[in-house]
């Protein structure tokens, strides 16, 4: 079923996701679109209901006008303009469209239905893809994060076996992470999965580098070219599927509003690729994408996973990598996520994980003196990472843990809990 669609267009305010949301809770759909969008742009969309101008309609923003273009006026789309009396200065917020104004535009004036579900998402971008892809082939790099997981459930539901995934192992996966995407992708989803164990390669790449953005960047320069090496296998491949999601396309920087952060994954392809993109979760917030992957029959562990870093343990191996301490890292990982899931803190706790540092300290075990690792355990709370607070982790089942490390884990005779909040901290510690 076709879902209606109000279209924002982005005049340079910086609260286009909260109207979008605000619309979405009303049951219709909306996406936000550049303000120079064509009327070919725009009626290409279909089911355009309604048009909001965010920003005002004589936005200034870095002392150039944003204005729309003209022949949108003459579409015979209702159209309204939220222009913000206040500055965008810092600490000053804009005030938002009241709701009921906003109701009455769109159930009134734009007669637009409450149709928008996942179900109804779903089919809509199941038709789009197959319109875009026809019989071509898509590639997918699948690192078994929940976008990238998302994305390939949608396009297996669309193109099926045209779907080509790789997914690189780099060696920095958690326990178990790399089986259960062949298990989850190839053997239940009948994907078709290029599985490459690249742990040789990139722990080759790594060894004796030490420095934090150093690691990041061998991981993600390796990692493209992994990933290349693997296309150029390949023949008749035309578009490549990318998880992005809507928050990803604004902390890049839209036309409007400056970039926050470049977009970081490992997954982030260069673009000399010369593939067509096909993003079917462009538009949606995060937490519409778990709801998408659930109603897409994937795993609820694969969907509500705890956020991952892209250079993966990598850099919670502090230091130069060692095969050893990327090992305690992973067992203690996993130990750390069993408990937590057993006490219920899975499903409270916004991030968790162990580092191992590169430095030994003096234990006893068995009456002899030993010189061996530690395990740091990190466990904290936030809305948007930017700033994080500790959990408070329930003292005994940190010693469970503890005991469980202690006696469970190779080279490790020290467990240590980060009492941390960022800031001054970051969330890792490289
Ligand atoms: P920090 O350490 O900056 O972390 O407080 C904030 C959030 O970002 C994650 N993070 C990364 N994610 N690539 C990623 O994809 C990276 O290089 C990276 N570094 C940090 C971190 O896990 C936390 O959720």
């Amino acid at each position: 079923m076709k879902q209606d669609l109000i279209v924002i267009l982005d005049l340079g305010s910086t609260q286009n996701t909260v109207v979008a949301r605000e619309i979405r809770e009303l049951g219709v759909y909306s996406e936000i679109h550049p303000h120079d969008i064509t009327a070919d742009g725009l009626k290409a969309l279909e089911n355009v209901r309604g048009i909001i101008l965010n920003g005002g309609e004589n936005r200034v923003v870095d002392g150039q006008p944003v204005q729309i273009r003209p022949e949108l006026y003459h579409l015979g789309i209702p159209m309204i303009s939220i222009d913000y009396p206040q500055s965008e200065c810092a600490v000053t917020f804009e005030s938002l469209p009241d709701r009921e104004a906003l109701k009455q535009f769109i159930f009134e004036e734009c007669r637009a239905h409450a149709n928008w579900n996942m179900k109804n998402f779903i089919e809509d971008q199941v038709e789009r893809i197959r319109q875009q892809v026809g019989e071509k082939k898509v590639l997918l790099a699948l690192s078994g994060g929940v976008d990238s997981s998302v994305v390939a459930a949608m396009l297996i539901r669309a193109i099926g076996q045209q779907l080509v995934c790789v997914h690189v192992n780099h060696g920095l996966m958690r326990k178990n992470e790399s089986e259960s995407v062949v298990n989850v992708f190839r053997d239940e989803l009948h994907a078709n999965l290029i599985y490459v164990d690249a742990t040789e390669r990139f722990l080759g790449k790594l060894e004796n580098v030490s420095d934090p953005e150093q690691k990041r960047k061998i991981i993600g320069g390796e990692f493209i070219r992994v990933f290349e090496e693997e296309a150029g296998k390949l023949e008749g491949i035309d578009f490549l599927g990318q998880g992005t999601i809507y928050p990803d396309i604004i902390e890049s920087g839209t036309k409007t509003a400056k970039m926050v952060k470049s977009h970081h994954n490992v997954g982030g392809l260069p673009e000399d690729l010369k593939f067509e993109l096909v993003e079917p979760l462009k538009q949606l917030f995060k937490d519409e994408v778990r709801a998408c992957g659930v109603e897409l029959g994937l795993p609820h562990d694969m969907v509500y996973r705890q956020p991952f870093p892209g250079p993966g343990l990598g850099v919670r191996c502090l230091g130069a990598i060692t095969r050893d301490r990327l090992e305690a890292v992973r067992e203690s990982d996993a130990i750390l996520r069993e408990e937590f899931a057993r006490a219920g803190l899975d499903k409270k706790v916004w991030q968790y994980f162990t580092v191992v540092p590169d430095f030994k300290s003096v234990g006893m075990k068995n009456n002899a003196r030993v010189f061996e690792y530690m395990v740091i355990i990190r466990a904290i709370n936030t809305v948007d990472a930017m700033t994080a607070s500790i959990e408070k982790v329930d003292w005994e089942i940190l010693e469970k843990i503890t005991n469980r490390i202690l006696a469970e884990v190779d080279h490790v005779n020290r467990v240590c809990f980060d009492m941390s909040p960022k800031p001054p901290a970051t969330i890792e510690f490289e």
